[in-house]
């Protein structure tokens, strides 16, 4: 199977971590030569309730044993898609009331981009240095990354970088500007909260110019610090809300939402202005709507925040140089990339799944489901002390 991944099957990387996968549950990996792996990173950020989590797998069978796509997003009404779209408005403030399904979370930037130049009629879009939205032309326009970005020149025009928490980038925000598109947590950047009131300032700004803020909540949201988005903890409600990774608890799914006024305009002028085939496909909204269920049935959402300060106290050691995050999306940061680099890779041989952060090279990315017990939380962290400890009498010597 190796050999045909690397002959078949187009490359991220000319290194990637090739882990030939047998089956998964819950917390836990099993690879094909028979070893356990535990999972701290969770698809990357993507299965929420773990593996194989038994409601989500029974909404995906039940929905195959009726249908599995009929028609192209929009035209018909089908259960899933209506009933997550439902659920998300009674968990959402006013007016996050209607909401668009797409099938990942470049897609659903895609859309909430052209919102905001289809509503405010301008171009401009602002987002912030070490911005990570995704892959497309359009997300990769607003990725605060520019080496990666020039070799796909030219990209969308009009696109222009701000800093995340600095207070001057609020005078950057113009009559010009149709939208200020920020991630509530930056990701790829290493895990940096907003600083105090920067996104509410951020918002009367744009209130005040008639710009609209879109936050990308792909990987804060569905429950993974404390709240069901993340911009319920920071005093601020965005004009556009994007969403993916977590939210299908391991399928593929993203959606952006707005309120009904809003996004009826993608309906009109032009008519079909923004269109899928399957966004909002019934097995997909069924697992998701399962994983909304779930947690927002749970104490899922409210535990990320005690199972934070357990990590935090299990994590104590010499080479953590600090641990940024919230929840259950935490970074430790290290020395070097170097050192980031090698505790990743020994972790994985003592099988614990840990992964790099895309900008931050020091930091190694701690993004578990949220279903992990303390136990598993133990069992990693002892395994994370352990390689560190050996990797410093290793340097002593
Ligand atoms: C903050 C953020 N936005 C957008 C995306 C893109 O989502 P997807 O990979 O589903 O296209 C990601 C994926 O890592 C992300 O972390």
């Amino acid at each position: 199977m190796k050999n045909d991944f690397f002959t078949y099957q187009a490359q991220t990387t000319p290194h990637p971590l090739a882990l030939e996968i047998s089956h998964a549950k819950g917390s836990y990996i099993y690879d094909t030569a028979g070893n356990t792996h535990l999972d701290f990173v969770a698809g990357v950020s993507a299965c929420s309730l773990g593996h194989c989590h038994p409601r989500i797998t029974t909404a995906i069978k039940n929905q195959l044993d009726k249908y599995a796509h009929v028609m192209v997003y929009g035209e018909y009404i089908q259960q899933p898609a209506v009933q997550l779209s439902q659920l998300l408005a009674q968990q959402l403030p006013a007016p996050l009331e209607t909401t668009y399904l797409v099938n990942s979370g470049t897609e659903a930037i895609e859309g909430a981009m052209k919102l905001a130049r289809r509503a405010t009629g301008r171009k401009e879009i602002l987002y912030a240095d070490k911005a990570y939205h995704g892959n497309t032309m359009g997300a990769l326009s607003v990725m605060g990354f520019e080496e990666r970005k020039k070799p796909f020149a030219p990209l969308i025009p009009e696109c222009r970088a701000i800093t995340f928490n600095d207070e001057a980038a609020i005078s950057e925000i113009t009559e010009s500007t149709a939208a200020v598109l920020l991630e509530t947590i930056q990701g790829g950047a290493g895990f940096i909260e907003p600083t105090h009131d920067f996104l509410t300032k951020i918002k009367t700004r744009c209130e005040a110019v008639g710009a609209l803020l879109i936050l990308d909540e792909i990987q804060p949201g569905f429950g993974r610090t404390g709240t069901l988005f993340g911009f319920m903890n920071y005093n601020v409600v965005p004009d556009i809300l994007v969403m993916g990774k977590g939210m299908g608890g391991g399928l593929p799914i993203g959606a952006f939402t707005a309120s009904k006024k809003l996004m009826t305009l993608l309906s009109d002028n032009p008519k079909l202005g923004h269109i899928t085939t399957f966004g909002g496909n019934p097995v997909i909204a069924s697992a998701a709507l399962a994983t909304l269920q779930e947690l927002t049935e749970s104490t899922l959402i409210k535990d990320t925040l005690t199972k934070e300060a357990y990590f935090r106290k299990q994590l104590n050691h010499p080479s953590i140089k600090e641990i940024r995050g919230r929840g259950l999306m935490l970074a430790l940061i290290v020395e070097s990339a170097e050192l980031a680099s090698e505790i990743i890779l020994r972790c994985k041989e003592r099988g614990l799944i840990l992964f790099w952060l895309l900008f931050e090279p020091k930091a190694v990315r701690i993004t578990p489901p949220l279903t992990i017990s303390e136990k598993e939380i133990k069992e990693g962290c002892d395994i994370i002390k352990d390689v560190m400890n050996q990797l410093l009498k290793e340097n002593e010597q």
